[in-house]
């Protein structure tokens, strides 16, 4: 069977309405990779695996939600949608409006987006508005004039968005055969946690597939629902989810309660660590994507998880192509060399 995209493959468990006119970049389907070094590292005896969502058309998670959000206003013969985001909602939103037809307005707080995530979006011909402010001072804004003007709101506020995102949750089960016991992932605006318990719970109902606990992770100077109230200056190396007052917090801290999940923080070096760490193993994320691989390992070195003979699984939700000056700005290239054989020597076998 051809793969045709998360609306196709799942459209009997999506609660779409009928009106909807899918939209699709045949997102969805993507890996779960096996990472057994790490897991060795971690104290072995257990599986660990990535579902690596940056595989997906523009290089985030996102489009599994935003095929749903853009099929369900197109259906509304809708003109134009809007969005507040940290890069990849902007650049999925940017793209699946394209493909639609539609004009998109996305609002970044300027000077805190990725490169590619932001380029993702001019490449689209979005409408790229940079406010000088958070992102939850524009998602302030976009909930406004949405409410005001007919421009419809594609943020994860907008419930088509969960219903797409839980398709993650029933690949996973899918792909592993059942629900993992521990599924790990970053936290933001807290759209995709609520989610995948969502689509743990949806999937569990219909294949008995049992539940996982949930783990969100987010980065400690931008961590609201570890603090237990809004953070009003976030700050984090990990740019996608530097928001201090997640629009979907409660659900987020509902899903950790009712799962015996939790919600913790990590530290951008831990983050960073990470990210470094599972590139060596072939699996480059960005940094916010490493959150939840870094929560893993700090629980389990603090002696809060026991990952004996569990199945582990970390969402990582965007590609590392998407901040590239995160890996440069750390980095030293040296200068080039002239074209000679004794010269490439030198560099290869002088050491
Ligand atoms: N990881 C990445 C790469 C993200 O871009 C985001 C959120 C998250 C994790 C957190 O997901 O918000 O559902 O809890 N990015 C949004 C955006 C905010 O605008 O692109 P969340």
């Amino acid at each position: 069977m051809i793969y045709k995209g998360i609306i196709h493959k799942y459209s009997e468990l999506l609660d779409l309405p009928a009106y909807s006119i899918t939209v699709s970049l045949n997102e969805g389907n993507t890996p779960l990779i096996p990472i057994p070094r790490l897991a060795n590292e971690l104290g072995g005896d257990f599986k660990l695996f990535i579902k690596y969502e940056g595989l997906n058309p523009t290089g985030s998670f996102k489009d599994r939600g935003m095929t749903a959000a853009i099929s369900e206003a197109v259906g509304r013969n809708v003109k134009s949608v809007i969005c507040a985001s940290t890069g990849n909602t902007a650049a999925s939103a940017a793209a699946y409006s394209a493909r639609a037809g539609l004009k998109a307005f996305v609002l970044m707080p300027a000077g805190k987006v990725a490169a590619g995530k932001i380029t993702g979006a001019i490449a689209h011909q979005a409408e790229v508005i940079q406010i000088d402010g958070s992102f939850d001072d524009a998602l302030e804004l976009v909930v406004k004039i949405s409410d005001k003007h007919p421009v419809s709101l594609v943020n994860s506020i907008n419930p088509y968005r969960i219903e797409g995102q839980q398709t993650g949750a029933f690949e996973i089960c899918e792909q592993v055969g059942s629900a993992p016991d521990i599924c790990c992932l970053p936290v933001g605006n807290a759209g995709n946690i609520t989610s995948y318990w969502k689509g743990f719970r949806r999937f569990n109902e219909v294949k008995h597939t049992g539940l996982p606990q949930m783990l969100g992770v987010q980065a400690a100077g931008s961590a609201p629902l570890v603090l237990g109230e809004p953070v009003k200056n976030p700050e984090t190396v990990a740019t996608a989810i530097r928001i201090g007052n997640p629009a979907r917090g409660e659900e987020a801290l509902q899903a950790a309660h009712e799962s015996n999940g939790r919600i913790i923080s990590c530290t951008d070096k831990e983050i960073l660590e990470m990210q470094s760490r599972l590139a060596q193993e072939g699996v480059w994320v960005e940094p916010a994507s490493a959150a939840g691989v870094a929560g893993l390992k700090k629980e389990i070195l603090l002696g809060n998880i026991d990952p004996k003979d569990k199945t582990i699984v970390a969402i990582c939700t965007g590609h590392g192509m998407k901040d590239p000056d995160i890996i440069v700005n750390q980095a030293e290239l040296k200068e080039p060399i002239p074209v000679g054989l004794d010269k490439l020597e030198e560099v290869i076998f002088s050491n």
